[in-house]
């Protein structure tokens, strides 16, 4: 029996992965190199400092622990520029009536995201007040494709992984929720057909038609 809900942010709620790209981006360029768009979705749902690590690998640049550290800082300026004139218009189609009718139906409602900044994006859009948790980079250590940011969730919302349905955009925020054994749904995105079910997004989508969906599906696989 599903209680609960939780969401990431970035791709999910919010299309902040264009501002990652960019800031990335000036940062690569800045060093004297360029990686592409198809590149930037392996960045998705991963760490600011894991995402650092990976770009400088494309690049073929070595950096000491406190190079990286300020190339890190530097980005996050950047992207705070953007970040910080966002309002509630960037909040992506459907998920307002969505939180709603969840809400309606009783079910809890979490936010679980690797961003460090994901607190200040939930104020500047107006929906910080929306979350029974809010579990960001901050908030937890491991990764996705760990399961700890879902598994923190779950735990202040007061459910069992296995009462909860995650929405993740990011193959490894699909991974981090398959294994700590929650129910995924794919949202938009690539690479995410190893989700128990994928929507395109949350236009025109109700809670009921998830939980539908997924229990459609359960039964099928009995
Ligand atoms: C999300 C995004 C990633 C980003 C990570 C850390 O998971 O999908 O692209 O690298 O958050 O974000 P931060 O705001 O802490 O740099
Ligand atoms: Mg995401």
């Amino acid at each position: 029996m599903i209680q609960a809900f939780i969401f990431d942010l970035d791709g999910v709620i919010v299309d902040t992965a264009k501002y990652h790209f960019i800031a990335w981006r000036r940062m690569a360029n800045s060093l004297g190199f360029d990686f592409t768009e198809a590149q930037n979705e392996q960045l998705k749902g991963v760490s600011r400092k894991e995402s650092l690590g990976l770009i400088l690998e494309w690049g073929g640049v070595a950096k000491s622990e406190a190079e990286q550290e300020a190339l890190a800082t530097q980005k996050n300026e950047w992207y705070r520029e953007y970040i910080l004139q966002m309002d509630e218009s960037e909040i992506l189609e459907g998920v307002v009536p969505f939180l709603d009718a969840a809400e309606a139906a009783g079910l809890k409602l979490g936010l679980g995201s690797s961003s460090k900044n994901a607190t200040a994006i939930l104020q500047q859009i107006g929906l910080a007040s929306r979350f029974g948790t809010i579990i960001d980079g901050n908030k937890h250590t491991r990764s996705k494709p760990d399961p700890e940011v879902f598994q923190l969730g779950a735990s202040a919302l007061g459910v069992a992984p296995s009462e909860c349905v995650v929405f993740e955009d990011a193959e490894k925020g699909v991974d981090a929720a398959i294994a700590g054994g929650f129910t995924a749904v794919g949202v938009g995105g690539e690479n995410l057909s190893h989700a128990h079910m994928v929507i395109p997004g949350f236009q025109s989508l109700t809670p009921q038609d998830v939980l539908v969906r997924l229990s459609s599906r359960a039964a099928q696989n009995l």
